[in-house]
């Protein structure tokens, strides 16, 4: 893993999406694998200002709610619409979100696993990471080679995104993309800040690979960059080590992943 850290959460949203800016750059037809969640939403709004052309874009996100409507306030489809669709100008054909009220699931997941592959695969797969270390919404427990299919959230999980849900109450059921799909992309972008991730961050990157962290399969991919801000990255051992390598990385290189200075 390629582990970046940076001074604040304003730095890592920064970065964030100058990386993703260069992805599109580069390749305006890319296949993206996105998130949602807190941390994209500024992630997203540095994008919208960065005058790109989203057009030609193929965008899966990793999760939706299970049972909630494309037009619940809360859904990823209502996100993804509000805060990347709409202002990057994405072609809705080719935008795509687990249909969570599908009925049949299993025949959903299976579909949504071809499509993926009929587009080519994804050419980079962008995660946030929950404060127990799932991604998507591979809980602790996952397999690590799972593919899209249904998950029941824990407690936590469910709490942190009750915020999202106000008088409701969150789903207990959601569809992800398995950490066996997000493994096969390309190249794995995965950020996070503030203290209350520096325990997950530090198991990720840090840990054993182990189901009870899902995001630790990550150190199998061989081309999986880690963004986080210092306090995300407090627990980490090898902190000053990770400075330097970033610190002394080659401008080409660096060019290459993040566009120029
Ligand atoms: C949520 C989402 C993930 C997201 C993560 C972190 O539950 N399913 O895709 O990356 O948890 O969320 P946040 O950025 O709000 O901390």
């Amino acid at each position: 893993m390629e582990v970046i850290l940076l001074s604040d959460p304003s730095a890592v949203r920064l970065l964030g999406a100058r990386i993703l800016a260069q992805q599109l750059r580069r390749r305006p037809d890319s296949v993206l694998g996105l998130a949602t969640g807190q941390t994209m939403i500024g992630v997203y709004a540095q994008l919208a200002g960065m005058q790109l052309d989203g057009s030609q874009l193929t965008c899966f996100n990793l999760d939706e709610y299970v049972g909630l409507s494309p037009s619940h306030p809360a859904s990823y489809r209502a996100y993804m619409e509000q805060h990347f669709y709409e202002p990057l100008g994405v072609n809705r054909q080719r935008a795509f979100v687990p249909d969570g009220q599908a009925d049949d699931i299993e025949a959903e997941c299976a579909r949504y696993e071809q499509r993926i592959e009929a587009a080519g695969g994804l050419d980079l797969q962008l995660l946030g990471l929950g404060e127990d270390g799932h991604i998507g919404f591979n809980e602790p427990g996952s397999s690590l080679a799972s593919r899209t299919r249904l998950k029941t959230l824990t407690p936590s999980t469910r709490a942190a995104n009750q915020r999202d849900f106000g008088d409701g109450t969150t789903p207990l059921h959601v569809l992800t993309m398995g950490v066996g799909t997000i493994l096969s992309a390309r190249r794995v972008l995965l950020l996070a800040y503030g203290p209350k991730k520096a325990e997950a961050v530090a198991a990720m990157v840090e840990g054993p690979v182990t189901a009870m962290c899902p995001a630790s399969a990550l150190q199998f991919h061989p081309a999986c960059t880690v963004v986080v801000d210092e306090a995300a990255g407090a627990h980490l051992r090898l902190a000053d080590y990770y400075r330097t390598v970033y610190a002394h990385k080659p401008r080409a290189a660096r060019e290459r992943l993040e566009g120029p200075a």
